[in-house]
Order: C-alpha cells, then structure tokens, then sequence
C-alpha cells in the first residue's frame, strides 16, 4: 500500500523517543539510513535509585527533549523544513515519560504542519533491523527480548505481526536486571551480568531451562530468577563465597539457551529461512553468539541491530514510522500515550 507516495522522492522521518529513561531523537532517511541519531541518557541518575524511576523520568524528558532534538536536526544538517514526517513512541512505556514526546511531537507537526505517526516501541525494536541489514525484508522470525517483552513473533510485512509465543512471566531483560541486583552489580543489569560472565564457566550451576506445558514457543524465566535467588541466599547463609563470573555465566546460558533453541525451533517449524533479534537483550554478547551458531547449524539466516540501536534509541522509531508512513498510517492531535499496547495493535 503505497498511499499516492512518491517514493521516488526521499523522505526524511524525524523520530522521537521517550518512552523510558533514554530522551531520543533522530532523523533517518527512507528508513534505513540514519543521519544522525542523538540519545540522553538518564541512567547515571536512576543508577543512584537502583532503578528508573517514573516522576524523574518525566522531568528529565521534559528538560532536555527541546535541545536533544535540536541537535538531531543539527547533526542530520537539515532543518524542520526538510522534514517529512514526525514518528513518536506513543506506547508502551512509562505514560508520563510516553507523554512528553507524544507532546512534543504533536506540537512540532502543527508549527511544521507536517504528518504525525504515532510509533509502537517494539514494533520500533524490530524495525532497528532495517537500518543495520539493509537487504532485510519481511517475512522473518523475530525475536523480541526487552525489559518489558519477550515475545517470538513472525514479521509478515512491515508493521504486520503473528505472535507465536510470550513470557509467561517476567521479561527476559527483567530477568537479567533482578538477577543482577541480587548480586550486587546494579542498574542496569543485563549489560553489567554480559560483562561479568566474560570467563565465567556457564557449566558451573546447573540452573534450570523453564517450559510452558502445551505452549511450545512460550517462555518462562520465573523458575530460572527463583533458583538463582536461592543459590545465592544459601551461599550468603554458609558463608560461601559466590564465583559472580561463573554464576552470571551460567544465569546467562539457561536464559540463552530457551531463547534460542524456541526460536530457531519456530524458524524451522513455520519454514522461515531468516530470524532476527530485537530489543536490549538482543545486544547480549552470548545471545548473539549463540544464535548465530545454531542459524547456521540449520541454514537460517541470522541477523541482529548494532549493539546502540538494540536499545532504546530513536532512530528504531523513525524507521518504523517511515514504514507506517507508507502503509497510510497518520495520526493527528487526539494521539495519546498508551502505556500499555499489544503488538501489532495501531494507534489512530
Ligand atoms: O529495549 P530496551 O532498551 O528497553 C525496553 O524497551 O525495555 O531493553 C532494556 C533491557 C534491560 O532489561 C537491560 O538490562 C537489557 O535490555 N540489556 C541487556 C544488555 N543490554 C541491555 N541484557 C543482556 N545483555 C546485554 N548486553
Ligand atoms: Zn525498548
């Protein structure tokens, strides 16, 4: 569906990001080349809380959004003339952080009198593919892993969605995050667990690889958290030290190991021959590594973002606005943030 676009002609997306603790903005061209992309991020402040949290959030989206996209269009040279689209998270995520950017961008495309598309985060997580695998085209398996979301799906077409299989329980990023906290190495913890894991034995602890009765594609880490929580109250009680590399290792292959022998079990199984990753968690060193390796055990093609377009960036979103775009998806001042969405559901 093309909408009378003259996709002769470039388009430039303006997308703006945020929906957690990253304030992003972003201009990208025909959705896969990216002319600058500029992310403030917030963690050093939510670090000293242990985790994000929400009021501060939304404070420092509000303070910094006007300069991070000024610099956007700076670093892009262009300016709001040059333009074509606006692209913003409307949801899910945080709704007063959700709602500073669905502010801004509706007042920025009544000023420019430019089109609004209002974006799906994770649809925004997939799209991250196009800008690294330019040759990338639906359909595919992809494997959605956030700290809000695991979810396998098939990419059908741009914006166009089947979901396969879910957690049942906490969010694969969640599950890194918890386990991270609980040894000590803080927020936020699944790059600080890939880190400590570097020449820990992933054999050491046997911890255990969760399955959902009936639901073959499902994904459960409660079990996994559980265990680890336990391995480490009952080292703390007999006063044992813990090997963190060889516990972060060996946390980091049970989690692994369910995400990648489900998704490339669905590959297989629905006869698709390419699988993406997406989300934080994709930018996992072990993920990566892994799934790549059984990918081409089976013949699928593997592909994953760059590390800084894995997490929460705005360049994703313009991406997949500009894909929106051409589907004829437009949104205009009633768009609201919506902090909880399915995937593949629209905003109007
Ligand atoms: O996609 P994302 O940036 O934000 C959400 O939409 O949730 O994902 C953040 C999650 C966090 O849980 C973070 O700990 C995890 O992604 N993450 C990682 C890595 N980098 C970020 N998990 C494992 N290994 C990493 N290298
Ligand atoms: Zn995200």
């Amino acid at each position: 569906m093309m909408n009378n676009i003259d996709t002769k002609k470039d388009i430039l997306v303006l997308g703006i990001e945020s929906s957690c603790d990253e304030t992003a903005a972003a201009v990208v061209r025909n959705g896969r080349k990216v002319l600058s992309n500029v992310i403030s991020s917030q963690i050093d402040i939510h670090t000293i809380y242990g985790g994000v949290v929400p009021e501060i959030a939304s404070r420092l989206h509000c303070e910094n959004i006007n300069g991070v996209i000024r610099l956007a269009l700076e670093e892009a040279g262009v300016t709001a003339n040059d333009i074509d689209v606006i692209a913003v998270t409307a949801g899910p995520g945080l709704v007063g952080a959700l709602l500073i950017g669905v502010s801004e961008a509706k007042a920025l495309s009544y000023a420019w009198n430019k089109p609004l598309v209002g974006v799906h985060h994770i649809e925004g997580h997939v799209a991250a593919n196009f800008i690294t695998n330019k040759d990338l085209e639906p359909p595919f398996v992809c494997l959605i892993v956030s700290g809000g979301h695991t979810h396998l799906a098939v990419v059908k077409d741009y914006g166009e969605f089947e979901i396969i299989g879910k957690s049942q329980d906490d969010a694969a990023g969640e599950a890194y995050d918890k386990v991270a906290r609980a040894v000590g190495l803080g927020y936020p913890g699944g790059p600080k667990v890939d880190r400590a894991s570097v020449g820990g034995n992933p054999e050491a602890i046997k911890f255990p690889r969760g399955f959902v009765k009936d639901r073959p594609y499902d994904f459960t880490f409660s079990g996994l958290k559980s265990s680890v929580l336990n391995y480490i109250n009952k080292a703390k009680m007999m006063g044992e030290e813990i090997n963190i590399a060889d516990l972060c290792a060996s946390f980091q292959e049970a989690v692994v190991e369910s995400l990648v022998s489900r998704s490339v079990g669905c590959a297989k199984e629905l006869g698709y021959k390419k699988l993406a990753l997406a989300g934080g968690v994709s930018a996992n060193s072990r993920l990566r590594s892994a799934m790549k390796e059984a990918c081409a055990r089976e013949g699928i093609e593997c592909c994953y973002p760059e590390p800084v377009f894995c997490t929460d960036n705005a360049a994703m979103i313009a991406a997949a606005g500009y894909y929106e775009y051409l589907n004829g998806v437009r949104s205009d001042a009633s768009l609201n943030a919506v902090p909880s969405l399915r995937l593949g559901e629209h905003f109007s």
